[in-house]
């Protein structure tokens, strides 16, 4: 079994390329939009110890733990289960409907992030002020055709990514975007901190104020950790999938969860200053990045280009994330239902595009549909994944790999049978075994509202 069950499966042609191609599933909205304004509200550094603390303890452990199954088995995350216990089967399934669930609404706001690029570059954003960005967000996402039309043309890009392959499509698109993203994103910090009254958002991001800390801030810490580093989808199982035996999963589990940190950090450092300088408050949810940044370019120096730049970026690191949902797809059709993977990849994205309809129009004539209780479409599948299946499929792994493949078998894998040195086995094996399971219960309890 060790040798790989499933044959001739793509493989990354280079670590880098690998290494790219998971920071870029794991660098997404989750940490240029969300880190940086649940960072300020839960108390700045106070806040950021606490994350880094869990990053250390839960993403480490479970990227590890992802990226070993997939690279033992060779499989999707259903056929990785299933190959070592069958009754296991369902959590895979689960891990892969995730995936396809977060596509719904994340495709959505790529569309948006796609529409800000466009209407920066050709200027017919600019100037703004609060009000005037509020109005225009609420018109745009309100109606009917063009977000939709936004999310068709992301989607396609995304398609044509995943099309081409592991080798050739995935690591060779994430070899570009990533790198510059990261340049683009150290500019914009750069320009935020050295504007004038910088220092009031650095501080408010950075300075420990345990007064804004409240008990749910380290769950929500717990859940963003998981959620910004793609875990719990099986999204990793898939991309350790690719890897050959010889990679070292070792350094890699340390390098994306640390990768990942960084940009949330410098996310935060490029976004807050901003909004502090030019006299307006870090306002939550999708606000801050389509309503007040928008704003706080309209008054910035050189604002346009700067909002360019933004966007782009953003735009990069949404669809590094997309094309990672869409693989996880991808994979299990080609597995599973023997498809080819071109045609996997364009019924999955046709499947996805139908449900993404919903979601867009979540913000305007389907508003007030109810899926979940008091919860329109859009919402409903954020709060069914973010909340429930993505904890749960944490859970299940930790246990699956802890308890039921074992950690000895786990640790084989990880170290080639002795080849690879792994210094950390027993700390490693405590965690997953049972520090990882009972974070995530705790993560998992809090979200149903039970503690
Ligand atoms: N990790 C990505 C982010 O932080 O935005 C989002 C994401 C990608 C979440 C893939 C879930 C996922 F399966």
């Amino acid at each position: 079994m060790s040798n790989g069950i499933g044959t001739n499966r793509d493989q990354w042609g280079t670590r880098a390329g690998f290494l790219m191609a998971t920071v870029g599933s794991a660098v997404g909205l989750g940490n240029l939009w969300r880190f940086p304004y649940i960072a300020g509200e839960g108390g700045g550094g106070a806040f950021l110890l606490f994350y880094l603390i869990i990053v250390v303890i839960l993403g480490f452990t479970v990227t590890m733990a992802e990226l070993t199954l997939g690279r033992h088995t060779q499989l999707n995350p259903m056929g990785a289960y299933r190959s070592i216990k069958k009754k296991w089967a369902w959590v895979g399934r689960m891990a892969i409907l995730t995936a396809f669930l977060i596509m719904f609404y994340y495709c959505v706001i790529g569309g948006w992030v796609l529409k800000y690029f466009v209407a920066f570059l050709t200027g017919q954003f600019g100037g703004s002020n609060l009000a005037a960005s509020k109005a225009l967000f609420a018109s745009f996402t309100g109606s009917t055709f063009e977000p939709i039309i936004y999310t068709a043309i992301f989607l396609l890009a995304t398609l044509a990514i995943v099309y081409f392959g592991v080798s050739r499509g995935i690591e060779k698109a994430s070899r570009v975007l990533m790198p510059t993203l990261f340049v683009f994103l150290i500019i914009l910090a750069i320009r935020a901190i050295t504007l004038p009254g910088a220092a009031e958002g650095i501080r408010y991001f950075l300075l420990p104020d345990f007064s804004r800390m409240d008990s749910q801030t380290i769950l929500t810490a717990m859940g963003q950790v998981f959620y910004s580093l793609s875990l719990g989808m099986g999204i990793m199982i898939t991309y350790g999938s690719y890897l050959d035996k010889q990679s070292d999963i070792v350094s890699s589990s340390a390098f994306i969860p640390l990768a990942d940190t960084v940009v949330a950090i410098l996310a935060g450092l490029a976004i807050l200053p901003a909004v502090f300088v030019f006299g307006f408050q870090p306002d939550a949810g999708p606000g801050l990045m389509f309503v007040t940044l928008p704003a706080v370019f309209g008054q910035m120096p050189l604002g346009r280009f700067f909002a360019v730049l933004f966007f782009l970026l953003v735009l990069f690191a949404a669809l590094t994330s997309t094309i990672s949902l869409l693989e996880v797809n991808v994979t299990y059709l080609i597995d599973e239902k023997k498809f080819s993977r071109r045609k996997a990849a364009i019924w999955a994205t046709l499947l996805i595009f139908i449900f993404s309809i919903p979601a867009s129009l979540s913000m305007g004539s389907w508003a007030d549909i109810h899926f979940l209780p008091g919860m329109n479409f859009f919402s409903s599948i954020d709060y069914l994944t973010s909340n429930i299946m993505l904890p749960l499929g944490g859970l299940l792994l930790c246990i699956f790999i802890g308890w039921v493949w074992g950690v000895d078998n786990a640790v084989k894998e990880i170290t080639n049978d002795g080849a690879i040195s792994f210094r950390m086995v027993s700390l490693w094996s405590f965690l997953i075994k049972y520090v990882a399971p009972l974070f995530i219960l705790l993560i998992f309890l809090n979200a149903l509202g039970i503690i």
